[in-house]
């Protein structure tokens, strides 16, 4: 049985932020969600995650996850933070503290703290630039016997390349004896979480920093440039997630996922690609140079050309969109439909061989199997206050720069003459034309310049 207490209640000042550092996006996700997620697949017992500043922004960004939020009034270190939680947990519970900023941590890393029989383990790594790091020190036998914190570390001291994580695991009866002893007598005055481990050395208890292998995992995002440098391995994992999936990506670094993406076989990713959200794309799928898709789910075989933008778009089968199209939430296209370039649909169904090849607006509309829609059409769906819907029947063909002003029918197989305003509703199988008849006059003369 074990617990996992998440430090989350630092401000990170030096991201210079409205919201609290926990927050800010990797991946287009919160930092700590990550983590939660992680932590999450091993299926602790329970989650207590640690807020102060901006509280309230981190509880609703965990709405659901089934987290138990501890508020810890007044910032006075790592100890006193982990402190606040573990009132709420069993003495005998092995306790994994975690600080809440290290989004890339994975559950293998964690298991084998877990594993470790030692009554205290820290996790450690060796970092290239040790600055700012609490050191581990060890002994002429390799025994840790202290974390020594930067800014209270000695020259020698100093030159200690293997650094404290910020995870640690024990039990939660040991941590809360140990931190009671904890005093705050060092140089930013605060209660270590850190000191716990020459107090345990005191008892006699066995303590052992496990050294990570992958210290890319441990990164943490105290300002935007490290931040970015999160995002980058990030991107990095995420990309391999596709390779593994069957996706070909043609410029891997220029692709940015920040979506959970399911993928099919044979998916082709051009350069400059966005996904967000949730994107679920089938075999044969291609993303042509610049698209940018947001929570959508294309059936296999769809291509969507250059420069498109979907949000909330769903295929049912093999479809071709784009290059410049605009598709927004509630489109639902058939296979073989083809949208073309600006052309922004919203809350629309296509049926089966629809078309609707260049500059047009079609919102709140029905358009039935191997419907043409000609270029210029746009559905007139809004009349200042409420929305209305727009059919247009199978195999109907609908002239260009049409405005169906809706709510609006069109019969199957139904012709619309081009440049007509349509506001009553079209027969099905006939031609229905709505503009002035075309004159030429004869004789008429074009007016001379007058003489002043
Ligand atoms: C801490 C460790 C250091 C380690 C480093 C790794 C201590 C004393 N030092 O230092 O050994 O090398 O992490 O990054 O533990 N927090 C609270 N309440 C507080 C103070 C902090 O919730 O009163 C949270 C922060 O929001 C953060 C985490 O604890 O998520 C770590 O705090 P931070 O101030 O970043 O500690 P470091 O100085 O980086
Ligand atoms: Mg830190």
């Amino acid at each position: 049985m074990h617990e996992v207490i998440i430090l989350a209640a630092g401000e990170g000042k030096r991201m210079n932020s409205s919201r609290p550092k926990v927050l800010q996006p990797v991946g287009g996700r919160p930092m700590l969600r990550h983590l939660v997620e992680t932590v999450a697949a091993f299926e602790p017992k329970g989650i207590h995650v640690v807020v102060g500043f901006g509280a309230g922004q981190v509880e609703a960004a965990l709405a659901g996850s089934g987290c138990r939020f501890v508020e810890q009034a007044e910032r006075l270190g790592t100890g006193h933070a982990a402190a606040q939680a573990l009132p709420a947990i069993s003495p005998d519970a092995r306790v994994l503290i975690l600080p809440g900023d290290m989004p890339l941590i994975r559950a293998e890393t964690l298991q084998a703290l877990l594993q470790s029989p030692a009554d205290l383990v820290v996790l450690s790594f060796i970092a290239g630039d040790p600055t700012g790091y609490g050191r581990i020190l060890r002994d002429e036998q390799g025994q840790v016997y202290a974390i020594r914190e930067h800014r209270d570390a000695t020259e020698a001291e100093r030159a200690v390349r293997e650094v404290n994580s910020g995870v640690m695991c024990a039990r939660a009866g040991d941590f809360a004896a140990w931190l009671d002893r904890v005093g705050a007598d060092n140089a930013q005055g605060e209660y270590y979480l850190t000191d716990c481990i020459a107090l345990a050395v005191a008892d006699g208890r066995s303590v052992a920093a496990v050294k990570a292998l992958q210290p890319d995992e441990l990164l943490g995002a105290n300002d935007r440039s490290q931040l970015a440098a999160l995002e980058t391995v990030y991107q990095v994992r995420a990309r391999q997630a596709l390779f593994a999936q069957g996706v070909t990506l043609l410029d891997p670094a220029t692709v940015q996922v920040r979506a959970l993406v399911q993928a099919g076989r044979d998916v082709i990713i051009d350069a400059g690609v966005v996904l967000e959200g949730d994107v679920k794309l089938g075999d044969d799928v291609r993303l042509g140079v610049g698209a940018v898709l947001r929570d959508c789910d294309l059936a296999a075989g769809t291509e969507v050309k250059p420069y498109s933008v979907l949000e909330g778009v769903r295929t049912t089968g093999a479809c071709q969109l784009g290059p410049f199209a605009r598709l927004r939430p509630g489109t639902v296209l058939a296979a073989g439909v083809k949208i073309g370039n600006f052309v922004e649909t919203k809350n629309a169904h296509f049926d089966r061989g629809a078309k609707a090849s260049h500059l047009s607006y079609i919102g709140d509309a029905e358009v039935g199997s191997q419907a043409n829609i000609g270029a210029g059409t746009i559905t007139c769906n809004y009349d200042g206050v409420n929305k209305h819907r727009t059919v247009i029947g199978p195999e109907a063909f609908i002239g260009s720069n049409t405005a169906l002003v809706a709510p609006v029918t069109v019969g199957e197989g139904g012709t619309i003459g081009a440049g007509s305003v349509i506001s009553q509703d079209a027969p099905a199988g006939q031609l229905t034309v709505s503009r002035a008849r075309q004159r030429s006059i004869a004789g008429w003369k074009r007016p001379t310049r007058q003489e002043k």
